[in-house]
């Protein structure tokens, strides 16, 4: 029988509790042993309960008992979860958690912990809810070499822009709703600025390129300034307005952002809707693959964060996570990514437009008659920058484009 116990008894604790009884027969036909609930850890009580007669409020019953193998951490946040964790692996006692945040900000420290006691500190949970991308990258992909992963990586802010452009929702009603929902995080300023999906990013880089892409490098830019004349001027084009989280090798560097992107029919993410989260790969030999499900919420959570479980079960003192590596990686600055951009102007007469960056395509709309919209060219992030200047504040707003 192999002893876990559960940090956080909150929507994901109660999901890994749930997905444990619901599943319990196959869940230990996968392990080849009976996973047992032993403890669960919260501050609260909670009289009626089943898990009232395992719940503990002192994590010294956990750490201190040998039994123990496996600490499920889901309780979010850097503290206490990160000293909890480091002091299960350094007593030897395997760790999955779904909290990205810890993973971003300390999972150099924790893999290096793990994999000197031949261990695992394991994340899947930690990006794109419950699709299994994390498994993808450490195990599946290791014939090839990544050079871009593109994915719509919060759900939150995916449910919000889906229901702002197909409900006309106001920003306030919709992110309320997907917090009833148990999709957003305690604050949502990290959904909505964008820093969510930037850890995620950066975990998930770190595992594709082999080298530790710290979260505080990646650009991050949320989904505030959208508003609904955005999103007419992207339907008028064939597109959607979404939150993207990208990285990419170009030549022999390296960039990573998290930004609304304008994103073309053609492409698998523009039918990513609601709360689902996908990830899409590219890599030399494979080509194209995309990784598509559900990225919020307690079950599809729960159900990667057991599936975890059932992976260190089966490892206990075996070290699996071998695509990690704690170099850092350096990326290159924001000035030297080249994209299109969409830039809503006022005021501005053609010919000052293409002064400013060449050729455009322009955009108009019936609604929005005193501005145009216009799509430039590919260009550094540097010129585009160069000729907004010019423009001053003519310039509107922009919003990248997806190639
Ligand atoms: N707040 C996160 C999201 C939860 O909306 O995607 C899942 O990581």
């Amino acid at each position: 029988m192999i002893n876990i116990a559960v940090l956080g008894y909150g929507t994901v604790g109660s999901g890994v509790v749930e997905v444990l009884h619901t599943n319990h027969e196959s869940i230990k036909k996968r392990a080849g042993e009976e996973i047992n609930i032993k403890y669960v850890l919260d501050l609260r009580d909670f009289p009626g309960d089943p898990v009232e007669e395992i719940l503990v409020h002192d994590y010294e019953e956990i750490i201190n008992d040998p039994e123990v193998d496996i600490v499920v951490e889901v309780m979010g946040g850097i503290e206490p979860a990160h000293t909890f964790v480091k002091r299960a692996l350094e007593a030897g006692k395997n760790v999955c958690t779904s909290n990205k945040a810890l993973v971003a900000k300390y999972g150099p420290e924790l893999m290096e912990i793990a994999k000197g006691k031949d261990i695992n500190f394991l994340f899947e949970a930690s990006c794109g809810g419950g699709i299994p991308i994390i498994r993808a990258l450490n195990s599946s992909l290791t014939a090839d070499v990544v050079d871009e992963i593109t994915g719509i990586l919060n759900g939150t802010t995916n449910y919000m822009l889906y229901k702002m452009d197909t409900e006309g929702c106001a920003f306030g009603e919709v992110l309320k709703e997907a917090q009833e929902m148990g999709y957003a995080e305690a604050d949502p300023t990290a959904d909505i600025e964008g820093h969510d999906a930037g850890r995620k990013i950066a975990i998930l880089s770190s595992l594709a390129y082999g080298r530790f892409v710290n979260y505080e490098d990646v650009y991050m830019e949320g989904i505030t300034k959208i508003t609904p004349e955005d999103m007419e001027y992207a339907r008028a084009l064939g597109m959607k307005v979404k939150l993207l989280a990208t990285s990419r090798k170009v030549k022999d560097s390296y960039y990573a952002m998290v930004a609304p992107f304008m994103v073309n029919k053609s492409s698998p993410l523009y039918s990513v809707d609601g709360v689902f989260n996908a990830v899409f790969v590219h890599a030399n030999m494979l080509g194209d693959a995309m990784f598509y499900g559900s990225g919020a919420g307690k079950l599809p959570t729960a159900s990667a964060v057991v599936a975890d479980v059932v992976d260190a079960a089966k490892h206990l003192h075996r070290n699996i996570m071998t695509n990690w590596s704690n170099d850092p990686l350096s990326l290159q600055e924001m000035d030297e990514v080249e994209g299109r951009f969409f830039v809503r102007l006022q005021d501005a007469a053609i010919d000052e437009i293409e002064d400013a960056w060449g050729q455009v395509q322009t955009v108009e709309l019936d609604t929005l008659s005193d501005e145009i919209g216009v799509l430039t060219s590919s260009m550094k992030q540097k010129r585009y920058k160069a000729g907004a200047e010019k423009l001053g504040d003519r310039v509107i707003s922009m919003i990248r484009i997806k190639d």
